[in-house]
């Protein structure tokens, strides 16, 4: 059992001899986090949009939008960031997927996600900061609010995953109402 707290974690830009084992577990159709992110995307469209995003990423350099999460030396999983149209009003839209489980459920996401809503604020002239979730994702609605974030958006019973219904969640975040 790692001792997660013990670890630094760092974001930073992803090199080429990362790409391999992200690969492997983007790519893979049995991974444990595909029960949890976007879970109502069917596999195979999951499966095909991570194969023409590891080609995109052997040949486009890192990008200030995107980082791997690294802990310990050992890159776990991604954060990244997309402004919403129209850009310059000042509306991003964060995400995470730590896609090791080994590194779930200690803290780790918790501070990627503080160091990501850190840097977005330093280098982007965001206003206000979301996350978008669903109903079932108890790890990731727990790690928004810890951040400060609230619920802004809730669309009842649209996402299905395994048979049941879930809402679909937005969480918000000010500028002005981050507490670093
Ligand atoms: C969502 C995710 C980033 C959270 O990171 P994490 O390192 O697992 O979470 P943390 O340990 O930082 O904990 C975050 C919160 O969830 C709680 N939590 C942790 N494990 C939990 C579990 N098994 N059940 C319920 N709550 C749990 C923590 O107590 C914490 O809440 P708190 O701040 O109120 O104490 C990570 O689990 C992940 O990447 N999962 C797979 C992909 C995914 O779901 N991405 C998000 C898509 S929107």
């Amino acid at each position: 059992m790692l001792d997660l707290q013990s670890l630094p974690v760092v974001l930073r830009d992803r090199r080429p001899e990362d790409l391999p084992s992200m690969g492997r577990w983007l790519t893979d159709p049995q991974a444990e986090w595909r029960k949890w992110d976007s879970p109502y995307t069917p596999a195979e469209q999951t499966t095909q949009t991570m194969q023409s995003y590891m080609e995109f990423m052997k040949v486009t350099p890192p990008e200030a939008d995107e980082r791997v999460i690294d802990v310990g030396g050992e890159v776990v999983g991604l954060v990244n960031r997309d402004e919403e149209d129209p850009a310059g009003a000042g509306w991003w839209d964060l995400g995470i997927l730590i896609f090791n489980p080994n590194y779930w459920g200690g803290g780790v996401g918790g501070r990627a996600l503080r160091l990501w809503v850190q840097d977005t604020l330093d280098w982007t002239d965001a206003h206000t900061l979301t996350f978008t979730t669903w109903s079932g994702n108890t790890r990731m609605i727990r790690a928004a609010h810890s951040l400060g974030f609230r619920e802004c958006m809730r669309v009842r019973e649209v996402r299905v995953v395994g048979g049941e219904r879930y809402d679909s969640l937005r969480f918000d975040l000010l500028r002005r109402e981050w507490q670093p």
